[in-house]
This record gives structure tokens, sequence and C-alpha cells, in this order.
């Protein structure tokens, strides 16, 4: 179970919501998702537990489906597309900037939780190319100077704040 009374609360109505069948498993997971920003260990173990379901097989189907996460999003969760006509543009480039800017590797969170790197196919805005996305705010023509300045704003705003 949760270790949290909330998380619990949370988990017994999505799953009543739902209804406790196996065919209602994806529903579940993306109102998990969506609601905690990633699918919590306690959470597959419950919903294993409620749905007759394999802990091992409901892992599966979350590392199958990239909008699934099993580890908490930083605050600023940022994607750069790597689909055909990004990477044709460049978007290799902007990537490394990203990850040498942050000293993470795609899919880490930096250790203060403000940022996370996901892998990302075409995000459908090919002419802007190459993109990427803050939190679904679009830059596209990226260049590794954008990056950097971008990256610069979000770090200063999130100390404005502190
Ligand atoms: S390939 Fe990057 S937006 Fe389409």
């Amino acid at each position: 179970m949760c270790d949290c009374n909330k998380k619990d609360d949370f988990l017994i109505q999505i799953v009543e919501e739902h209804g406790a069948d196996k065919s209602n498993l994806i529903q579940i997971l993306n109102g998990v998702q969506e609601h905690y920003g990633y699918i919590p260990k306690e959470a597959i173990i419950y919903i294993s537990d409620k749905l007759n379901i394999p802990a091992s097989e409901i892992y599966g189907v979350v590392t199958f489906y990239s909008r699934f996460s099993l580890k908490p999003k930083g605050k600023y969760n940022i994607c750069v597309c790597q689909g055909t006509a990004c990477y044709v543009k460049g978007g290799e480039r902007i990537l490394e900037k990203v990850k040498s800017e942050l000293g993470i590797e795609v899919g880490e969170t930096t250790a203060d939780g403000k940022f996370s790197l996901e892998p990302t196919r075409c995000l459908g805005a090919c002419g802007l190319a190459p993109v990427f996305t803050i939190n679904n705010k679009v830059y596209g023509n990226a260049t590794v100077d954008l990056v950097q300045k971008v990256l610069k704003e979000y770090k200063e705003k999130d100390n404005n704040f502190i």
C-alpha cells in the first residue's frame, strides 16, 4: 500500500471510477500518471492487487508506453525532438547541449528536481525543426545558443521564486 493516505485515497478513487477490471488498466494508469506525474511503485502494487494482474505485467505496460514514467519528472520537463526532420536539422546537437547544460542523461532528473529530460519522437512541428519543449511550451528553430539562453531563463526564473 502507499505510504501516505492521500495517495491511497486517490488510488481507491481512480480504481472505483474506472472499475476494477483488467480492461481498464490503461485508463487507470493514465489517471495515475496525470495525478502524480509518474507511476509510483505503490500504485503498481495496489492496481495489481485490485485488478488481479501480476505487477510484472503492469511494469511491462508502463515501460512499453513512453507516456508513462516510473520516475518523478522535474518541475520543468524538457523534450528534445529526435524525429527525422529535427534529426536532419541538428536535433542531436540540441539534445547534447541540454544534457551538458543540466548534467543529466535522457530519462534523468536533476538532483534538485527542477529539470528532467525525456526522449521524444516527432512533436508535430516539423516546420520549426529542430524543436524542443519545456512543459509543453514549444521552442522551434532551436540552436545551442537558444538552449543556453532558455535554460538560463528557467534557472533564474526559478531562483526568483525561492
Ligand atoms: S521531427 Fe521534430 S517536430 Fe517533427
